[in-house]
């Protein structure tokens, strides 16, 4: 049968496909992960969270809201994570007031600015600093960790059957309130529940009676059914711990038994305080964790924290949690990136250094193919790089990444994407990325005359825009392009190599790159110090004519 068209039917192809529009646009925020990439979803499109996250004495006034995000605004973030703490929002039992919030969802509308809300309610830090005086004040209803000595901490034990459902109200009435304020603009995104939590004292566990008298008691069926039944997810030091047929923690987890224990109790609480919020706007919702250092015990760190190691007790205790995020503030970003990935969590970094901040934001977006990077205390960072020896800026990264974001976002769906970075200090003097038949060697440039590589270190995001052409997002780095021998022997070199930016929805080339720019037409020299766009399109020849 031929097709025929009748006024009728573009009509209702046009109102179907705007009634699915329409529907998407309705829909809250979510996080997915694709074909191995991660997704944050806005109105059902993926969404690249060009993210900071501000000090903590930074948003307890509307004021201060007007001064740092137009600032922020300017740098090129694109979402800013900031505190929302329980005694500013209750500051007396049953009384809320979200005014501070309101103001600063207001300014980030103005300024084009999503928010990630972090909920400061019983724990930041393992310290319950911002829970309300008429919590603090009260130990019998709201009891303390105990340590070894048996004094109360300054820390709320996760074993408080009140604090937690004081906590759980407080949280629902933060998310009710977002709900009706926001769900249409969707300003807000995500909330992180509480922060970094954990038991931080002696003996790697709280020791009040109750705890005492839980920790001698049966390990809860529920947990060792879900162990049981998740054996390969378990982190090797769990796995190789774990003891179903025991009865007793200390039997059953051994010299891991406190953490284990106060993983559970912590993930059983943050658990009731997402059900209650998620029920009220069931917004994305994630932990975050302060990271062990080498050799610190528990206790040093904040033991029971969600760590990926004691992933599946989270997940055991707390399944409405989202996702887990980590704040990397050692070198080895990388490492506990893909960690963090390998364990099934979407890539979000909620913390990181801002000093090294640049080269991880592209190592996030570009080789974990993550949704979101957010370094801590930008709200203290100079809008303009003030020595540009110091090499680019977080803002200058995120520039680049805005005017790339569709282009990033469709290369982290197709698996064309890829990169790398190189400390100055690196014991490794290069590194390779494998793309598109081709392999790009990078080694950190050399300054002319003095041969001295940037102190900044450099780094590159590579993608594959079709084949044989790339665009490289970099600097500091010296990259050769070879063939890749998996693919076949042919021999590579440079077509056309040329520095671009972006003009309004358009590109411009900047400079055409030959001579010393290319080393004679042998590699791509980029800006030593500052984070370039380049453009380069390869060839391959034959070995032999
Ligand atoms: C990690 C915490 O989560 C942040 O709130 C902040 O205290 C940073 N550490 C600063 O060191």
């Amino acid at each position: 049968m031929k097709f025929v068209a009748t006024p009728l039917i573009p009509a209702l192809v046009l109102s179907l496909l705007g009634a699915g529009a329409d529907a998407r646009s309705q829909q809250p925020p979510g996080v997915r992960e694709v074909n191995g990439a991660s997704e944050l979803l806005m109105r059902g499109k993926p969404f690249l969270a060009l993210a900071g996250e501000l000090g903590n004495s930074s948003a307890g006034t509307a004021a201060q809201a007007d001064t740092i995000l137009p600032r922020l605004a300017q740098m090129h973030f694109n979402t800013v994570l900031m505190p929302v703490a329980w005694a500013q929002v209750e500051p007396e039992e049953g009384r809320f007031d979200f005014s501070i919030l309101d103001h600063w969802i207001d300014v980030a509308r103005q300024q084009h600015l999503h928010l990630i809300l972090l909920w400061f309610g019983s724990w930041k830090n393992a310290f319950s600093e911002y829970a309300p005086g008429w919590v603090l004040g009260d130990i019998r209803r709201f009891p303390r960790a105990l340590s070894t000595d048996g004094l109360p901490l300054a820390i709320l034990s996760p074993l408080g059957e009140e604090t937690a459902r004081c906590d759980s109200r407080a949280f629902a009435a933060l998310m009710a309130h977002v709900r009706d304020r926001d769900e249409r603009e969707q300003t807000v995104l995500m909330v992180q529940v509480e922060n970094e939590v954990g038991y931080l004292g002696l003996g790697g566990r709280d020791r009040s009676i109750q705890a005492d008298r839980l920790f001698e008691s049966p390990v809860p069926t529920r947990l060792i059914a879900y162990l049981q039944g998740h054996r390969d997810q378990l982190s090797p030091e769990l796995a190789a711990r774990f003891k179903p047929s025991a009865r007793t923690w200390k039997e059953m987890f051994g010299d891991y038994a406190d953490e284990v224990f106060m993983a559970w109790h912590y993930g059983l609480f943050v658990s009731q305080v997402v059900e209650a919020g998620k029920a009220a706007y069931a917004l994305p919702m994630y932990m975050n964790a302060q990271l062990p250092a080498p050799f610190e015990r528990a206790g040093e760190y904040p033991s029971g924290g969600p760590y990926p190691r004691d992933q599946a007790v989270y997940r055991a205790a707390a399944p409405a949690i989202d996702f887990y995020a980590p704040d990397i503030y050692w070198p080895d970003f990388a490492q506990w990136v893909d960690r963090y990935r390998l364990i099934g969590n979407p890539v979000f970094v909620a913390e990181a250094r801002p000093d090294v901040a640049s080269w991880n934001a592209l190592y996030t977006f570009g080789e974990a193919r993550g949704f979101g990077f957010s370094p801590f205390g930008v709200d203290s960072l100079p809008v303009q790089t003030e020595h540009p020896q110091s090499g680019p800026s977080i803002g200058d990264v995120y520039d680049a990444l805005d005017a790339l974001k569709d282009t990033v976002l469709q290369a982290q769906q197709r698996r064309q994407i890829a990169a790398l970075m190189l400390q100055a200090s690196s014991p490794r003097p290069s590194q390779t990325i494998a793309l598109g038949g081709y392999l790009f060697h990078a080694a950190l440039s050399r300054a002319w005359p003095s041969g001295a590589p940037p102190t900044s270190g450099g780094g590159m995001m590579v993608i594959e825009e079709r084949p044989n052409d790339f665009l490289i997002v970099g600097g500091g780095l010296t990259v050769t392009f070879l063939r890749d021998p998996d693919v076949d022997n042919r021999i590579a070199g440079i077509a056309e190599a040329e520095q671009i930016i972006r003009t309004g929805s358009g590109w411009a080339t900047e400079r055409v790159l030959n001579g010393d720019q290319t080393d004679q037409g042998r590699a791509l020299l980029m800006d030593a110090h500052q984070l370039q766009i380049y453009r380069v399109r390869l060839y391959t020849y034959a070995r032999r004519p």
